[in-house]
């Protein structure tokens, strides 16, 4: 017991180490190790270890905002919660030296802590130790510890902060990198993978957070990229600052790879304690739910003229959004990503869900190439998860164009629809206006497995809208008239009669109920009830072959 040794430490009148008679014998009165002088080593060896490289380079690290590795781990955790493991693991390279450098912990922090009182694995590299760069055992630390985290089914969440592949060591640091990515593949599906980067993150060492279910970025002193600037512009000529190049910013706009970009390492890792309360510890938990105090019944005005008179004008689907959920709280996920698409965690009555909604604001809500990636990985996640899909609906189709046909809308569109059927989760479908097409399809429907599917009175299901209907199948009626554009008004306003409403769709069915945007709270709220047990079985052994 660690008291009975720090009290003999400072007893005078200490003779017998209390609790090791086995070393220490009253006959011949030897003392192989006095206790107090093994428990001085450890706590030397811990105080060199927490040192880590020394003041100097702990300064450097710590210009700006940046936090050092252990900073950031204390910052993540709840207060005292982590455990370490893994202090004292050193490399165990012999070239360049190397020998005569060792650093207790090798460049990463390895352990366990709790996050909300939930727990969590982590690490954290350490680029004030050879650049946090990866060795052999920087590898084995992580890999154990992922190891730890699949075994006990709880998420991991690791800090990136580092140079890459440890340069002296060469092909055993890559060996190293590929272990790891590979456990990264493992444990896909199966416990949540968070990866944050705070620092350098350059090379094939991209691949690990690539991996993961969820990235974050820190503004201004996070970059990820295969080959950096001085590459690109010897093999292409082209010549881009680190930033531009794979900044922040840049992932979470233009490539779509990142899920957040945060202002400092304190908002990051603010983000990712509140991201974790939305999600399980592993596929065979439930999301944690927590009390709602604002009311399942709470009913709004407002939403029963959120939705405009005229088809072609834009209303913002996240006011609605926030509308609905429990206390207008909405974790948006790539929010500057293919921003003609939402998607996000929220609350329904405590439950934690995910969100899936076409913006009319951006592009009328048209599905891409961009959008579709982006939802139906955000789907899949939901899926391995076990995190019920809320689907709002308001789509005039895919996006037309020459740039989306020869990036192979049809294959990345396909994604969306392949991750919507595949889903067995709960799956809340609500069509506000716009329906049409291929998109209608695609969004959640009945015919790719939607649960519940409403639909609110202003809904809008058909082939396409009512002009473009009336211009193929009136062409020549139109034409060979004698007013043509009265003629195009009136046929317009018959098909619109005729399809525009979510009525036809409601007499076949695929709509279950047409309901009062004020009640949409409750309706969805008990649709989710109602689902709490569903219980869809995969077919044995199989392993889709989804459209990447
Ligand atoms: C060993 C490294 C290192 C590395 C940095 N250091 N990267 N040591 N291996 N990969 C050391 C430096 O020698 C230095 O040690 C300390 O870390 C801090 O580095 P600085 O260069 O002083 O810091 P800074 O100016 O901030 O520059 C950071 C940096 C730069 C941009 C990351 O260090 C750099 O370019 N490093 C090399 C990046 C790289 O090419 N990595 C390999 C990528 S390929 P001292 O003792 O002076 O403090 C790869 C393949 C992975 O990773 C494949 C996986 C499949």
């Amino acid at each position: 017991m660690p008291g009975v040794f720090l009290k003999n430490k400072t007893d005078k009148s200490f003779s017998k180490p209390t609790g090791l008679s086995s070393s220490y014998s009253e006959e011949n009165k030897t003392v192989s190790t006095p206790p107090v002088q093994k428990l001085q080593e450890l706590r030397e060896k811990n105080k060199i270890a927490l040192a880590g490289s020394g003041k100097e380079k702990r300064n450097k690290q710590k210009a700006g905002d940046r936090l050092t590795a252990r900073e950031r781990l204390n910052l993540l955790l709840d207060p005292g919660s982590f455990k370490e493991i893994d202090r004292f693991v050193t490399h165990r390279c012999t070239h360049f030296d190397m020998q005569k450098n060792h650093i207790a912990g090798d460049g990463v922090i390895t352990g366990h802590g709790k996050i909300n009182g939930k727990k969590v694995f982590v690490y954290s590299q350490d680029f004030t130790v050879f650049g946090g760069s990866m060795s052999r055992t920087q590898a084995d630390k992580i890999i154990k510890i992922m190891d730890l985290a699949l075994k006990n089914g709880a998420p991991i969440i690791g800090l990136k902060d580092s140079g890459g592949a440890r340069i002296q060591e060469g092909v055993s640091s890559l060996g190293g990198y590929g272990d790891i990515m590979r456990k990264n593949v493992l444990l896909s599906g199966v416990v949540p993978q968070i990866s944050a980067i705070m620092g350098p993150c350059a090379g094939g060492a991209v691949y690990s957070p690539a991996l993961s279910d969820f990235i974050f970025m820190v503004k201004n002193s996070s970059y990820m990229f295969l080959t950096g600037p001085d590459v690109i512009k010897a093999v292409t000529h082209e010549e881009i600052s680190k930033e531009d190049l794979g900044g922040s910013k840049t992932h979470t706009e233009k490539s779509g790879i990142a899920h957040f970009a945060c202002q400092n390492d304190k908002q990051c890792l603010m983000m990712i304690r509140t991201l974790i309360n939305f999600l399980p510890g592993n596929n065979l938990d439930d999301p944690p739910r927590q009390d709602c105090k604002d009311p399942i019944e709470r009913r709004s005005e407002m939403l029963n003229h959120i939705i405009p008179e005229q088809a072609k004008k834009p209303y913002d689907i996240k006011t609605l959004i926030k509308e609905v959920v429990d206390d207008s709280f909405f974790l948006e996920l790539k929010e500057n990503f293919a921003p003609n698409i939402i998607t996000g965690f929220a609350r329904l009555n405590g439950y934690s869900v995910g969100i899936v909604a076409n913006q009319p604001q951006v592009l009328a809500g048209c599905i891409n190439i961009s959008a579709s990636i982006k939802a139906s990985r955000f789907i899949r996640l939901c899926d391995c998860f076990n995190i019920p899909i809320v689907s709002f609906v308001d789509v005039p189709g895919f996006l037309p164009g020459t740039d989306q046909e020869h990036g192979a809308v049809i294959t990345h569109g396909a994604k969306l629809l392949y991750a919507y059927a595949e889903a067995r989760i709960p799956k809340i479908t609500l069509i506000t206006r716009k329906a049409y097409g291929g998109a209608y399809i695609v969004m959640g429907s009945k015919h790719l497995g939607g649960d519940i599917n409403f639909a609110y009175p202003s809904a809008e299901i058909a082939v396409m809208g009512a002009e473009g209907a009336v211009n193929v199948i009136f062409r020549k009626q139109i034409q060979n008239s004698k007013s043509p554009d009265q003629e195009r008004t009136k046929l317009t306003k018959e098909y619109e009669t005729i399809f525009n409403n979510p009525y036809r769709a409601a007499e076949l069915g695929y709509i279950d109920a047409v309901i009062e945007p004020s009640h949409t709270r409750e309706q969805i709220i008990g649709a989710l009830e109602l689902l709490q047990n569903k219980r869809e079985k995969a077919l044995e052994k199989k392993h889709g072959n989804i459209p990447l």
